[in-house]
Order: C-alpha cells, then structure tokens, then sequence
C-alpha cells in the first residue's frame, strides 16, 4: 500500500457544483482502480489538499492525471511513502471544506487569516500534512 498527501491551489474559487463535479468523476475512477482518500478544499486560500492511497503504480499514474488538471496549480506533494494498511478503507473519495476555525485549532494557531495550508503543511516536517489528515478524519467521523 502507498498513499501521497499533495497541496495545490484552485486556479479560480470552486463552488460546489465544481467539487461535485470532481467528486464524481473520483469516486468513479477511484473505484475501478481501487484507490481511497479523501479531498480537502480550503475556501479561505483557495487551497485544494487530497490524500490518495492504494496500489503505489495505480498511486503515481493517478497523481500523473491530477497533475495535468488545469483546475489546479503548484502542486507539492507534501508527503509520500508506503503504508502498512488503508486510512480511508471505505471511501473512494472522501470530501471536507475546511474552515479557518478549524485549521486554526488543530494547528493550535491563533490567527490563521494570512495563513494558506501549504504554509503549515509544507514545512518539510512530512507528519504535518499525515496529522492534518487524521485530524479532519476523526473530527468527520464522530
Ligand atoms: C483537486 C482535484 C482532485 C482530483 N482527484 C481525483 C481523483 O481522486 N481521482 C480521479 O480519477 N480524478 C481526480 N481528479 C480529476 C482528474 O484530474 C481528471 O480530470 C479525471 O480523472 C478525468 O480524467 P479523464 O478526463 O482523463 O477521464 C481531480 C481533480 C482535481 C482538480
């Protein structure tokens, strides 16, 4: 098993037909090629973040096709390795629109307006990013 986390940016404000519309063709794709994850979508600086988990050839030939999407630009994967077992076993592409709170507590920052996630998540510390995601994981779960 093997999972990337990526950071990229919306090249224009996404509304929800537009991640409806992404959400679809995921779920679609990703069932046919047994990938999992879930996608995050950071209004407050237009940030996309998605973790993608699976086969790693089906991995890198899935994040090869992302990256040509031109709803999205500088792409940075943030975190990339193998993995004992899936995160999100049952979803072929979870969804969560993240807020400024709740960036803000789980990163125990006080003022987030000037902060974008690629500026926490992309700090070279690569359990950031794996942490963001557990994070949001279990605070959807309850
Ligand atoms: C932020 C973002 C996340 C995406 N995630 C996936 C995904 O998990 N699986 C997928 O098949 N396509 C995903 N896509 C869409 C692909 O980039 C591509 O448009 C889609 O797979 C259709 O490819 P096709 O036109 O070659 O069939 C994503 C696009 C964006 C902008």
């Amino acid at each position: 098993m093997f999972e990337i986390i990526y950071c990229s940016v919306a090249t224009r404000v996404m509304d929800p037909s537009d991640i409806t519309s992404i959400l679809r063709t995921s779920r679609r794709h990703n069932q046919r090629a047994e990938i999992t994850g879930m996608l995050v979508y950071y209004g407050h600086s237009q940030e996309f973040m998605q973790l993608i988990e699976g086969e790693e050839s089906a991995v890198h030939r899935l994040m090869d096709r992302i990256g040509r999407d031109a709803r999205h630009q500088s792409i940075n994967i943030v975190h990339q390795g193998a993995k004992a077992e899936r995160s999100f076993p049952d979803w072929s592409m979870g969804y969560c629109e993240l807020q400024p709170s709740t960036l803000a507590s789980i990163c125990g920052l006080k003022d987030v307006s000037e902060t974008k996630m690629i500026d926490y998540v992309g700090t070279g510390k690569r359990s950031v990013a794996k942490r963001l995601m557990d994070s949001l994981h279990q605070q959807m779960a309850k």
